[in-house]
């Protein structure tokens, strides 16, 4: 039976935007996510966001861990309506350590923002989210923040954008002047220069709005604090329409362009104007990559895949919720479905709307909505759950880990409940599991994107399993994933160093102390790839025709 794609199902994806946002710790990720809430009456007073990252411990009691370190260790979903649009914010930890659900967590989104401080420029945590946005080919556009401190000058954040990335870096905005000359943002290719005054609390209100040609420096309040500021910002405008990239969207789209905002999250200017704009750039829910073909978001069956699972969310209750993306359809509450890995059909009662930690009862979801499913049984990252003839999402991607370690339970009367914990977690995906093949009863090798996940993995299974343990860090820094190149068949000699395992798929993984040890195995081995992710091809699957609504 032909099912025609129902114009509800069609107008709801149009109108659902699913995003992230990524910086470096302290870039102002929590600041910028605060202001966009506050636009979208999800929040109303500031600080709300910020006073997440010591509030969460009182809701959620394995985030005692949490509370501890004052920081965040898990992601979450943050939704909200802007004018019309459906927002689904994918909020992300932010702090030194991190770890594999961040990534996970970009796997869920059509678009990612990516914070920049403009006296830091592209540091280290941003540079490794942007690569993983990459190999998803996430579109992303760039706010660089702070311009209302002294920092580095615009044009040189553009270049390192484009050198350390390798993406081209259109200017969307011009900051008019910066640091104590920060007087307003010149709106490119419009050239009107929006001006603002001091409100209270630092907050810079909007007052006149000019085009660039016409502007004075007396316009300019104070204006003898900011001589020059005027014409230097007209020279640089005029620099970056002549020798700057054009905005190409499919570009943009293909994740080759990044357009760049600059606004101050703190001082709340540009942060609208960004806003309004991100919204035009960032696509609604498209389709998604599945073993049968692509699957349109407004395909008339419901289907979804889990990319995180997260135990203990209200320690009332000691739960685990799974956190559905949807790809297509319309989900109702109490509707069933085929959990595809299983084969067993599913009715899904306890559907919940998360909004950071708070959660409410759902009754339907679109493309690009986030459902969370309280006690889904046997749920594993990666399983996909639809209507109709059954398929499967390609699965999550498998990041390397940074950090090797063996555990060990203190207490040899509670080892039955330590393997049982420690195979739970691993289910769950909060740690990665090697194991040795050449040793006949090697202990697992576990390994973390972050250090933290390692704390977190080590205080569950005391507060949950009841089972203390003992940490023996191994010396490994990365894992790579060989794969013979077409057409060749290479025995590989490994570093000394280096250890050759399986994964907790059974497939074979590289485990080396140094990535110049990675890069030297690959350099000797032409006919063999290393790879950094472990994830099935995408390729084939993106060439074939969008499956028929049928
Ligand atoms: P993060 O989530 O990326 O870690 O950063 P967060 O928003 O927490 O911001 C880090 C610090 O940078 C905060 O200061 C915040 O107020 C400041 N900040 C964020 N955006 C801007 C901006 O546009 N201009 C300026 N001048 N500062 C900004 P803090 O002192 O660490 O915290 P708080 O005492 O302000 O809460």
């Amino acid at each position: 039976m032909m099912c025609e794609s129902n114009p509800i199902v069609q107008r709801e994806a149009a109108r659902r935007r699913t995003f992230a946002i990524i910086s470096h710790p302290d870039a102002g990720k929590t600041t910028l996510t605060e202001k966009l809430l506050l636009y979208g009456g999800r929040v109303d007073v500031a600080g709300a966001v910020r006073g997440r990252k010591t509030q969460r411990a009182a809701t959620s009691d394995w985030m005692e861990l949490e509370r501890q370190r004052g920081i965040s260790v898990s992601s979450t979903v943050l939704p909200f309506e802007y004018r019309g649009l459906q927002l689904n914010l994918l909020d992300t930890p932010g702090h030194h350590d991190f770890s594999e659900d961040t990534y996970r967590t970009l796997m869920a989104a059509e678009c990612a923002i990516m914070v920049i401080d403009l006296a830091k420029g592209i540091e280290e945590q941003t540079e490794k989210l942007f690569r993983v946005c990459a190999l998803r080919r996430i579109p992303v556009v760039t706010f660089v923040n702070k311009v209302d401190r002294p920092g580095r000058e615009p044009l040189e954040i553009l270049a390192e954008i484009e050198a350390k990335l390798g993406i081209a870096a259109t200017a969307q905005n011009w900051p008019l002047g910066t640091g104590f000359d920060f007087r307003g943002i010149v709106e490119l290719p419009s050239q009107m220069v929006h001006l603002f005054e001091k409100g209270s609390g630092g907050h810079r209100i909007p007052f006149q709005s000019v085009p660039l040609p016409s502007l004075v420096p007396n316009m300019l309040a104070p204006s003898t604090s900011a001589p020059g500021v005027a014409e230097r910002t007209s020279d640089e405008v005029e620099l970056v329409a002549s020798a700057g990239e054009p905005f190409d969207r499919s570009r943009f789209l293909a994740g080759d362009l990044t357009p760049v905002f600059f606004g101050s999250a703190l001082t709340n200017f540009g942060v609208e104007h960004f806003l309004e704009r991100f919204l035009c750039h960032c696509p609604s829910p498209g389709a998604h990559a599945c073993d049968r073909g692509r699957i349109p978001a407004e395909h008339p069956h419901f289907s979804g895949f889990i990319f995180k699972i997260q135990a203990n969310l209200d320690p009332r209750h000691r739960d685990r919720v799974a956190f559905v993306r949807v790809c297509s359809g319309r989900f109702r509450r109490e509707m069933e479905v085929l959990h595809v890995r299983s084969g067993k059909k599913l009715r899904l009662t306890r559907s919940h709307r998360v909004f950071g930690q708070e959660r409410e009862t759902m009754d339907e979801a679109f493309a690009g909505d986030i459902i969370g499913l309280v006690n889904p049984g046997e749920f594993q990252l990666g399983d996909t759950i639809c209507e109709g003839q059954p398929f499967s999402f390609e699965p999550l991607p498998q990041f390397s880990p940074e950090y090797f370690a063996i555990l060990r339970c203190t207490d040899t009367a509670r080892r039955k409940q330590f393997a049982r914990g420690l195979a739970q977690l691993i289910e769950e995906g909060a740690i990665q599991q090697f194991t040795d093949s050449s040793a006949a009863r090697a202990e697992p090798i576990l390994a973390a994107v972050g250090e933290l996940q390692f704390d977190v993995v080590r205080f569950r299974l005391e507060t949950e399993y009841n089972t203390r343990t003992q940490i023996e860090w191994l010396p490994y820094k990365l894992a790579r994933w060989p794969r013979s190149i077409e057409g060749t068949s290479t025995t590989i000699k490994l570093p000394y160093s280096a250890k050759m395992v399986l994964d907790q798929n059974k497939g074979m993984a590289i485990l080396f102390t140094s990535k110049w040890d990675a890069e030297y195995c690959a350099r000797e081995h032409p006919g063999i790839e290393l790879c950094e992710v472990r994830q099935q091809s995408t390729q084939d699957i993106d060439r074939r025709q969008p499956i028929p609504m049928r």
